[in-house]
């Protein structure tokens, strides 16, 4: 089954094919950071007119590089949530626009399933159940995934996320948006052990994480070094991103553990950081657990995990797909399974 995925949650218009859940024929995503990058963060209202002109683009790329017409695809995922409501209103018209007119059957699907997903484009993905960490720009929680449609997050982000932190201090080392790729190159250079960041909640007995604090933490320490030669921007990256890698991979080895699974994840735009992949892959092989990672293309936002999200809930439910679902800007309370935005199955 081929399944065209579409996602405009944020700021990347994407559309990838993808066969069965686990093969990408073509992945392409139109990144807008050009767009947002003299703001220092993404604006809603640029963001959904930018996606306005370009999914067709992108769709039509995408179809072209798999060498497929419209035609040849079985049905249509498109992301419903949770992220900008008007970005999200834009991909999800225009893909149940495009299902009324070709006649295809179209799901929609929940950001964070698809964000999952992304392990099942990879050649050796995970058993169930495992522990996800799905670290984004937008989300920071733990997940116990049990099948591809049913987790439940044991653990979350009490106030930022950590893309977010990665993005904040990004901004106050003046490094542009957005802020993960940028500050990883410049802790290349940099000592992880110079600057002792707080770990907010490591020794909490719960899973949950905080990362407001150590953004003011790195402010503080700008301000107080700021005429001192001797302030390197390297140190500060470097130890900031060790802060934040350290209790990310620590709680998530632990949430592994505790769970009895076998397998630890890491998911979304963060898990693309080298360090923290490094860090995740040695505390999980010292506590004996398998561990995997989307690759790195796979790890920010694109159409490709949502037609493999999607593909599971086509295929269970044939006569599943309806039009009449709508886009939410937040995510589910605590403990619910991912959300099917489907109404027969919301009461
Ligand atoms: O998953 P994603 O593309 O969008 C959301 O769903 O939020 O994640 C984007 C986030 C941004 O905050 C970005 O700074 C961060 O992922 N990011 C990284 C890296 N690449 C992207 N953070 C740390 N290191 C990276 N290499
Ligand atoms: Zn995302």
């Amino acid at each position: 089954m081929i399944v065209l995925g579409i996602e405009t949650s944020c700021d990347d218009t994407a559309a990838a094919l993808v066969e069965d859940g686990t093969k990408v024929l073509a992945s392409v995503v139109s990144s807008q950071d050009a767009l947002h990058g003299p703001f220092g963060g993404v604006v809603p209202e640029l963001a959904s007119r930018r996606h306005l002109d370009a999914l067709v683009p992108v769709m039509n790329e995408a179809l072209k590089r798999a060498g497929l017409s419209l035609a040849e695809v079985d049905g249509l995922a498109v992301t419903a949530g949770p992220g900008l409501i008007g970005s999200l209103l834009v991909g999800t018209a225009f893909a149940k626009g495009l299902a009324l007119a070709t006649a295809k059957p179209i799901v929609p699907v929940d950001h964070l399933s698809a964000h999952i997903h992304a392990l099942f484009l990879e050649r050796d993905p995970p058993e169930f159940p495992f522990v996800a960490l799905l670290v984004s720009g937008g989300h920071t929680d733990l997940h116990l995934v049990s099948s591809h449609t049913k987790t439940e997050i044991i653990g979350r982000t009490r106030d930022d996320a950590a893309g977010e932190a990665f993005d904040k201090v990004a901004k106050l080392l003046d490094l542009g948006y957005p802020g993960g790729p940028a500050i990883q190159r410049l802790a290349e250079k940099g000592s992880r052990e110079a600057i002792p960041f707080p770990r907010a909640l490591a020794k909490h007995d719960s899973f949950d994480f905080s990362f407001s604090g150590i953004k003011t933490a790195v402010a503080n320490y700008l301000k107080g070094y700021s005429r001192d030669s001797e302030l390197s921007r390297e140190d500060v990256a470097a130890s900031f991103q060790e802060a934040v890698v350290d209790v990310l991979t620590q709680k998530g080895v632990d949430a592994a553990v505790r769970s009895r699974v076998k397998g630890i994840a890491a998911v979304g735009g963060v898990a693309a950081n080298l360090r923290f992949r490094e860090l995740l892959e040695a505390r999980a092989q010292a506590r004996g657990l398998r561990f995997y990672f989307p690759s790195i293309e796979l790890c920010t936002d694109n159409g490709a995990m949502v037609a493999a999200a999607g593909y599971h809930l086509l295929k269970d439910n044939p006569d599943g797909s309806v039009l009449d679902f709508d886009a939410y800007s937040r995510k589910k309370a605590l403990k619910e399974p991912f959300p099917d935005p489907r109404p027969e199955s919301s009461g």
